[in-house]
């Protein structure tokens, strides 16, 4: 499984599944990231940089918005990442920044245009009505936990297809993984281990479980 830091990965799951915790997994991997952290769980992730102007001063930078109105801070902060390119943005509860009715339009450019100046955005919610419908269109890999709702399944097989039902049997930190380019699937459970008093999570092989055939020859290729 490969995963390039200008792609777009939607992690979607009901609340408590585990999403913080693959996020912050795939996140450590990457060496240039901007988080937009929402809820300001990922301080230890980077610099804390005090304006979205600043993003781009380290390699590994975590902004916490500070206003009521996050999805304009969004704006300044995709701006400035789509000026110095390279970086992936991670952004948790994204259906604060992705609404329906009403994507900024720099948050649009790091979906439509952001590969092109190596930008890409990894991010993740348990609201899958709330979250636009652009984001599902532009996503290259998608991990799917299991869903509250029986219409959010429905909304997803209406956009992806019938593959989406093996999401129904798992557990918890269980996810399916689509490729959306090649719709091949994999199921991956992200194991948590207990390293001194902090929990620390590690994507490497042999802390990812995967049941498919090509598991082999996939082995180097995590992300
Ligand atoms: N693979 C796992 N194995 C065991 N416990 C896990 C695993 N993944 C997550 N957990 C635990 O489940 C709880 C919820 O995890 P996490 O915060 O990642 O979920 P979430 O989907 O982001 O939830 P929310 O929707 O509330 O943001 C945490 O206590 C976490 O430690
Ligand atoms: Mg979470």
């Amino acid at each position: 499984m490969i995963i390039k830091g200008d792609e777009i990965v939607v992690i979607i799951g009901r609340k408590g599944h585990g999403k913080t915790t693959l996020l912050k997994a795939l996140a450590s991997q990457l060496q240039r990231r901007a988080i937009f952290d929402i809820l300001g769980s990922y301080r230890d992730f980077g610099a804390l940089v005090p304006t979205a102007a600043e993003v781009c001063a380290y390699d590994k930078a975590v902004y916490i918005p500070h206003s009521e109105a996050p999805e304009q801070e969004f704006e300044a902060f995709a701006a400035a990442v789509l000026q110095c390119g390279y970086r992936t943005i991670i952004l948790d509860e994204a259906h604060w920044i992705y609404r329906p009715k009403s994507v900024g339009k720099n948050a649009q450019f790091v979906l439509r245009l952001g590969r092109h100046v190596g930008v890409g955005i990894w991010m993740a919610t348990h609201r899958v009505l709330d979250l636009a419908k652009l984001v599902y269109q532009q996503a290259d890999h998608i991990f799917l936990g299991k869903l509250l709702v029986p219409r959010d399944l429905e909304e997803l097989r209406r956009i992806y297809g019938p593959v989406v039902n093996e999401a129904k049997e798992l557990d918890r930190g269980e996810f399916l993984y689509i490729n959306i380019e090649t719709m091949k699937t994999k199921r991956i459970k992200i194991f948590k281990r207990q390293v001194g008093t902090n929990r620390e999570v590690n994507l490497s092989n042999n802390n990812i479980e995967s049941n498919t055939k090509t598991e082999a020859e996939e082995e180097d290729d995590i992300l």
